[in-house]
C-alpha cells in the first residue's frame, strides 16, 4: 500500500548545537520541509541576531541539495524588550516566541517566573503578529507532576488569553484530555501541537517492569485515556491540532542516569510511527492535514511543494537503536510495536 502526502513539517524540534546539531539535523531535514526550532540552548536564543546565527549553524548541517527551512523562535525572559520583539518581527527568520515557565523543563532556568510581568511584551507581540508558543506546565512544588498541564490551563493560560485575546498561541505538546478539550472549546487564536511519542505510549510503558529513561520526557506521558484523547484530536483533521514531534535528543549518559534528562529522540521514525497510528484508526486520509497542512495554516505559511511517499511493507521496518554523536550515542525512540510504514521518497 502506498500513501502520497504533501511533504510534512515539524512544528516543534530541538536541534541543540555543535556535534549534536550536526548529527540530528539531517534526520529532520531529510523528511520535513520546515521546522519550528526551539531556542532552549545554553545560553538561550533571546534575540533575532542569535536566532539568525543559530539558523546559519543549522543550515550548515542540512545536506547541500536538501530544501529545508528552519523557522526560528526566541526564548522569552523577564528581560525581553519590545525592541527585541520588533527586531524579531522584522527579521524574517523568527516566527514565534517561546514561553518556558522557569524550571519547567530542560534549560528553562532563564524562563519566566511571573507571567504577568511579561504581559506588556505579549501585548506587543500580538500587535506585531508574532505567535507565542507555550510550555504548558506549572512548576509549583505542591502540584503533582501529572496535574501540571491541567493546572497551567486554569491558572496561567486562561487568564492570559482573557487579558490578551489577540495574541495567537500554540500550546506545545499537549498531553492530556484537558488540554485537548481546552483547545477544542476555544474559538480563536489557540492551537496545539502533539508529539509522536504521546500518540504511542502511556505512563505504563515508562514505569511498568522497570523504569525506562528513554520514555521520560516533559510534559510527562500520562494515562491511556489521555493518549486516546490525543489520538482522537490528531486524526480528526481539526485544523487546530498539528504535528510538533518534540524530538529532543540527549546523549545516553544523560538519560541513563540517577537524575536523567527529559526528552525523546524521534526525528528518524516519526513518519513511520504516525502512519502506523493513523492506519490503525482507518484515518490515513487525515495524516496530511495533521502533519503537513494544519501547522502552515495556523502560522500563515505556504504549504511545501514537495510530496512524501510512504509505503506499507510486508515485513516490519527496522530502525537503528542508536545514532552516534561524536563519541557518544543517542537512543532512537522505540515505539513498542512493529512499524510497517516507511518513508520511500521525498521529492
Ligand atoms: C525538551 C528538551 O530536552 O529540550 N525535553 C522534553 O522532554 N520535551 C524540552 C521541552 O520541550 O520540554
Ligand atoms: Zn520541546
Amino acid at each position: 500500500m502506498k500513501l502520497i502526502i504533501t511533504q510534512p513539517n515539524d512544528y516543534h524540534v530541538h536541534f541543540r548545537d555543535g556535534d549534536m546539531l550536526k548529527s540530528v539535523v539531517p534526520h529532520t531535514s531529510g523528511h520535513f520541509g520546515k521546522a519550528i526550532v526551539m531556542p532552549n540552548l545554553v545560553p538561550p536564543v533571546v534575540n533575532a541576531e542569535m536566532a539568525s546565527a543559530y539558523k546559519d549553524r543549522i543550515m550548515a548541517a542540512v545536506g547541500a541539495d536538501v530544501d529545508f527551512q528552519p523557522l526560528m523562535t526566541l526564548y522569552l525572559t523577564e528581560e525581553t524588550t519590545k525592541e527585541d520583539i520588533d527586531l524579531a518581527a522584522e527579521s524574517g527568520c523568527v516566527h514565534a516566541v517561546k514561553l518556558y515557565p522557569a524550571g519547567a523543563t530542560t534549560n528553562s532556568q532563564s524562563g519566566v517566573r511571573d507571567v504577568t510581568k511579561v504581559y506588556p511584551i505579549l501585548e506587543h507581540m500580538a500587535k506585531r503578529g508574532l505567535i507565542l508558543c507555550v510550555h504548558g506546565e506549572v512548576t509549583d512544588h505542591e502540584i503533582d507532576i501529572f496535574d501540571r498541564e491541567a493546572v497551567f490551563i486554569e491558572k496561567i493560560l486562561a487568564p492570559l488569553r482573557e487579558k490578551i485575546p489577540d495574541l495567537k498561541i500554540v500550546m506545545e505538546h499537549i498531553t492530556t484530555k484537558n488540554g485537548r478539550d481546552y483547545v477544542q472549546q476555544s474559538t480563536k487564536n489557540l492551537a496545539a501541537t502533539i508529539t509522536t511519542h504521546h500518540l504511542m505510549i502511556n505512563r505504563n510503558h515508562m514505569l511498568v517492569g522497570g523504569i525506562k529513561p528513554h520514555y521520560y520526557c516533559l510534559p510527562i506521558v500520562k494515562r491511556e485515556e489521555h493518549r486516546l484523547a490525543l489520538v482522537e484530536a490528531a486524526i480528526s483533521a481539526d485544523p487546530r491540532f498539528f504535528l510538533g514531534t518534540d524530538t529532543a535528543p540527549h546523549v545516553d549518559g544523560h538519560k541513563e542516569n540517577a537524575c536523567g534528562c527529559a526528552g525523546v529522540f524521534n526525528a528518524m521514525n516519526t513518519m513511520s510511527c504516525l502512519a502506523e497510528v493513523f492506519d490503525e484508526h482507518d484515518a490515513l486520509d487525515k495524516l496530511e492535514a495533521f502533519a503537513a497542512l494544519n501547522g502552515d495554516l495556523y502560522y500563515g505559511l505556504p504549504h511545501n511543494q514537495k510530496k512524501m511517499s510512504l509505503i506499507k511493507k510486508e515485513k516490519a521496518v527496522v530502525f537503528p537503536e542508536k545514532i552516534q554523536v561524536a563519541d557518544e550515542c543517542v537512543t532512537v525512540f522505540d515505539p513498542v510495536r512493529p512499524l510497517y510504514w516507511n518513508v520511500e521518497d521525498v521529492g
